[in-house]
């Protein structure tokens, strides 16, 4: 049984991807699915986006905007490896979810368009990677196009992102002569994903290689090969590992090259589930006694069940269908009787899960983000963050009777982490607070579509909004005391301190030194 545990631990691979919106992000997926057997033919994973957008009626907002609001998991095996895809929305007005899915991954592939290098929302992406030393695979999409020379391109990622950089493969001609992909150290090629193995060569120079180009194109090929060797840092597997080299890899996603070299990187180098922290101690993957954590709540996957599922990263153990588990918030049992894994198209109960992968557990509200379950074990996993919202909104609603019902929905809506609700110390009505502005549109829209509450928005004395804290109990209680209009309780009835703007922030923070104010949140 331990081996078995151990040897499924191996096996899995959970990462993201993160990119900037087009970069190709959603054809690299599609791309992996398939080459994964998870769907049968390429094309899948947007039918699916639309298919979703016509059957549920708040997601009209993703579609009329053309964003991915939502974020999902995708399994599949490739070789020796199971796979969980951890999808992330492309627009920055979702953010938080994006941040709290990179809680639940082990590895990360950054995407990057070989024409326009490092963008905005890859830059701020990564750095996120970073704070946590997730490695990252680096995969230069769009090969076949117009594109940049490749040293410039790891120059940029070396540059802007302070990350070492090591080329596994290289581009075997750019743009109209793209024609496959050289893998550095192991001397072979793949003209395309077709060839399911890499063939053997004897160089750049083997007519095998160089013949695919045009005759003027290619002694300036043989030549960047040779330079290529020479002047890149050779892949260092502990490098990657701890977060400071990224592994690069060329090709074009719409044209099935290149990725099969990264997925079979992933297999190969990529990090298999990681300890995770908790409050009291580590958490080992290998450990016998199952623990996850709660990283997303997502609603109506399907309409006609109108069902909320709680996606749940096994942390250690073997999930298995029809245990008990504790919550530890609550202190409850909880029963997992329907665990589910996601593919491209559909999904299928889970009768067992090992550490790395990531199930969808149906409930009816039992479950929110930030939970940890265990066998039994009081513990809490840290590190799912909450980040200060900055917008803030009270909600109006126009029929007076529905208060009730409206503080019901958005106390969902808030477990959900749709949006962030505080509750006024002073009596007055909620307010919510959100990252970006498309997250009120969605609240909008559901709270009309699902709970028929037609509802506006009404601009806040507030702007700013800070969780306080203070090692002397006594003082925190005196600034609340103070303070009493501008504190408010979030879900878990923690205290935050809201400001009309920065300078008050700043003015209260100047004054109240033993009192911490966070812009950041773990759930609990
Ligand atoms: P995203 O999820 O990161 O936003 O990007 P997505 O995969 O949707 O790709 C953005 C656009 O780039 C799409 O074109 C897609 O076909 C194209 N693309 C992706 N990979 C490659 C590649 O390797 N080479 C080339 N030449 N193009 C690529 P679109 O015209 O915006 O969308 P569509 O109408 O083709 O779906």
């Amino acid at each position: 049984m331990a081996e078995k545990l151990a040897d499924a631990v191996a096996r899995r691979r959970t990462f993201a991807i993160i990119s900037h919106p087009d970069a190709g992000k959603t054809t690299l997926t599609e791309k992996l699915l398939l080459f994964g057997g998870a769907i049968q033919l390429a094309g899948e994973v947007k039918a699916k986006k639309n298919r979703v957008q016509t059957r549920s009626d708040w997601m009209k907002i993703e579609r009329e905007r053309g964003i991915s609001v939502v974020t999902s998991v995708m399994t599949f095996e490739y070789g020796d490896h199971v796979f969980n895809l951890l999808d992330t929305p492309g627009h920055e007005d979702f953010a938080d979810d994006t941040y709290r899915t990179l809680t639940a991954v082990d590895s990360a592939v950054m995407v990057i368009d070989a024409a326009k290098g490092i963008e905005p929302r890859t830059l701020k992406l990564f750095e996120v990677c970073r704070l946590r030393d997730i490695p990252i695979v680096t995969f230069v999409n769009k090969l076949d196009r117009e594109s940049r020379d490749p040293f410039e391109i790891l120059d940029e990622i070396e540059q802007k992102l302070a990350l070492d950089t090591a080329p596994v493969t290289w581009p075997i001609g750019r743009g109209k002569s793209f024609s496959g992909t050289y893998h550095l150290a192991d001397n072979t090629i793949r003209h395309s994903d077709e060839d399911t193995t890499p063939i053997p060569v004897n160089g750049p120079e083997a007519e095998a290689v160089s013949g695919l180009l045009p005759e003027h194109e290619r002694e300036a090929f043989i030549e960047e090969m040779l330079l290529a060797r020479e002047a890149c840092r050779p892949f260092d597997l502990k490098a990657f590992r701890e977060g400071h080299l990224t592994p690069v890899y060329f090709g074009s996603a719409l044209r099935n090259n290149g990725v099969r070299d990264l997925i079979e990187a992933l297999g190969a180098i990529g990090p298999q589930p990681r300890a995770q922290a908790a409050d009291s101690r580590k958490v080992e993957a290998t450990e016998e006694k199952m623990t996850s954590f709660v990283f997303k709540i997502q609603a109506n996957m399907d309409p006609n069940h109108r069902d909320r599922i709680a996606f749940v990263r096994v942390c250690s153990g073997r999930l298995e269908r029809g245990m008990k588990a504790k919550l530890i918030r609550t202190g409850k049992p909880i029963s997992l009787s329907a665990p589910q894994f996601f593919f491209a198209k559909n999904r299928i109960t889970a009768d067992e899960a090992f550490a790395g992968d990531v199930v969808g557990i149906p409930n009816h509200g039992t479950l929110r983000i930030g939970d940890t379950l265990t066998e039994g074990e009081e513990l809490v996993f840290r590190g799912v963050p909450n980040f200060a919202p900055e917008i803030l909104r009270r909600v109006r609603l126009s029929d007076a009777m529905k208060a009730k019902k409206l503080k019901e929905a958005l106390r969902q809506m808030a477990e959900e982490g749709v949006v962030q609700l505080f509750t006024p110390e002073d009596g007055s009505p909620a307010i919510v607070g959100v990252v970006g502005a498309l997250q009120l549109d969605v609240l909008k829209e559901r709270l009309n579509n699902e709970y028929a509450l037609p509802v506006d928005f009404e601009t806040a004395r507030f702007s700013v909004c800070r969780w306080i804290s203070a090692g002397d109990r006594t003082e925190l209680d005196r600034f609340i005391t103070a303070h009493r209009g501008d504190i408010a309780r979030d879900l878990d009835d923690d205290p935050v301190f809201l400001a009309p703007h920065e300078f008050g922030l700043n003015y209260e923070a100047e004054r109240w030194k033993a009192i911490t104010f966070n812009a950041v949140k773990d759930y609990q």
